[in-house]
């Protein structure tokens, strides 16, 4: 499974991104918001220090005009995906940047029906969120086990970005259930080393090591 980082945040790209544990970024809006950036700006940053796909999400509801955005943001760099809501207007413009080269993720999927109509588009990524159908007292793991088993089912390539992930449990149930990609916050991506096993096993090994009165270096 393909790690993506979801943040604009370029400190929390490059360190992740130094330990190789960065196959791509997401960014929404709403993490512009956060960054206090610029969207091109921000967006041409990341793409000079992340060589894989890149989301920079168009905030248009009409398909000329998603299109157009997302010409312009696909013009930041090679590896820029359009990432378009999942509306009609949204897969009419899907259909368009694809055909045109363009790379394109499919956001705010939350039903196995609008991932089948994001792949008849010819999307390159969808994006089901998790999190905000476990919100609402829906498991979001299910929505991506039903998706991975229709596009498989099908021989769609569309791949299955798990997103809205909110924590290493996501993760980890993620790629059990065969998701491509699952984007996901920094503090997540870190959080996956942690185990209250590992902390007691080290304080063991610390107290032993200090009885011995040796050094390494
Ligand atoms: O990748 C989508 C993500 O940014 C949304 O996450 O936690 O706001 O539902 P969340």
């Amino acid at each position: 499974m393909k790690f993506f980082v979801d943040t604009a945040e370029i400190d929390q790209i490059k360190e992740l991104n130094d330990l190789g544990m960065v196959d791509g970024v997401t960014t929404n809006p709403s993490l512009i918001l956060k960054s206090g950036r610029d969207i091109l700006e921000v967006t041409k940053e990341i793409c000079s220090i992340v060589s894989g796909p890149v989301s920079a999400e168009v905030v248009a509801l009409k398909a000329d005009d998603m299109i157009a955005e997302g010409r312009k943001l696909a013009a930041i760099a090679p590896n820029i995906a359009v990432k378009v809501p999942l509306t009609w207007d949204g897969l009419k413009a899907c259909k368009v940047l694809t055909g045109e080269g363009m790379m394109v993720n499919v956001t705010l999927c939350f039903s196995a029906n609008q991932a089948l109509l994001a792949a008849k588009a010819g999307a390159t990524f969808i994006s089901p969120f998790i999190g905000r159908l476990d919100d609402i007292n829906i498991d979001g793991l299910d929505l991506i086990a039903d998706i991975r088993t229709i596009y498989d089912n099908y021989g769609f390539e569309t791949q299955i970005l798990a997103a809205s992930i909110r924590s290493a449990n996501h993760m980890s149930e993620c790629a059990k259930i065969g998701a491509d990609v699952a984007t996901a916050p920094a503090a997540v991506i870190k959080a996956m080393a942690n185990h209250v096993l590992t902390d007691k096993g080290l304080e063991g090994f610390m107290k032993d090591w200090a009885k011995t009165g040796q050094k390494i270096i």
